[in-house]
């Protein structure tokens, strides 16, 4: 018994590193992008807070060819859904949003770009743990 105690002493001293380790918190590059989460949140307004410029929903629709919508949308998404709903025989907003950022996979730079966390267009009340679509004003 004696000759085997100094390997248990050291088996005990890596056992207890290896679970101090596995204690440490992740380095921040480890976690996933929750943005509002884990890494500050760059689109607190949703689809208008990313479209805006050149990438402007006005510029993204009008070359789409999407009908003219002045003056029926002041709030997005939240307008969109006058016309974006099941009722009014067309694709939810949903459908909608989702398709045009994830179709094309990892092709798309909403993939790239950022990171393709839903959290940039929803967000999550950690305490009640409530998912709400964030949304913001019309922009040009
Ligand atoms: C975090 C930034 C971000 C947010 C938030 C966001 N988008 Fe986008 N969106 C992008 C990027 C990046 C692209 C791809 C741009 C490109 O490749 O031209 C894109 C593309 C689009 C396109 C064009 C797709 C196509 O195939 O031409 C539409 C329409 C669009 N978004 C609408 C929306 C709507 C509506 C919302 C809110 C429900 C929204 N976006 C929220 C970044 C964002
Ligand atoms: C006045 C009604 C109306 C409003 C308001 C409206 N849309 Fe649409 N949208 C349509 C119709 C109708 C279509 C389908 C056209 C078709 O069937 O070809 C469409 C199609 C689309 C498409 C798909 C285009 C494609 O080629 O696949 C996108 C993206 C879209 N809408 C985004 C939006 C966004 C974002 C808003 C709010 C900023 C919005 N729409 C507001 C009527 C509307
Ligand atoms: C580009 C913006 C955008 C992104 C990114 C996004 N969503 Fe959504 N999501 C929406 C919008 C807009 C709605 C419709 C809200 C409404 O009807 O009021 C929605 C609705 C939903 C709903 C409600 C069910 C339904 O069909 O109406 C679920 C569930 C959902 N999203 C899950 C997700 C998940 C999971 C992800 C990430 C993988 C994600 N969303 C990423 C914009 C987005």
């Amino acid at each position: 018994m004696r000759a085997l105690e100094p390997w248990i002493a050291a088996l005990t001293v890596v056992m207890a590193v290896g679970g101090w380790m596995g204690a440490v918190p992740a380095a921040a590059e480890d976690l996933p992008d929750l943005p509002g989460i884990t890494s500050p949140d760059e689109a607190p307004e949703g689809c208008v807070s990313c479209h805006t410029g050149a990438m402007s929903l006005k510029n993204k629709l009008a070359a789409l060819k999407h009908r003219n919508i002045d003056g029926k949308v002041e709030v997005i998404p939240d307008d969109c859904k006058s016309c974006h709903s099941e009722d009014q025989g067309l694709e939810s907003m949903a459908m909608v949003a989702h398709s045009m950022h994830y179709a094309s996979i990892s092709n798309s730079e909403f993939i790239t770009k950022h990171k393709g966390s839903c959290l940039n267009c929803h967000m999550m009340a950690t305490g009640s743990g409530e998912v709400t679509v964030k949304s913001g004003p019309k922009n040009r």
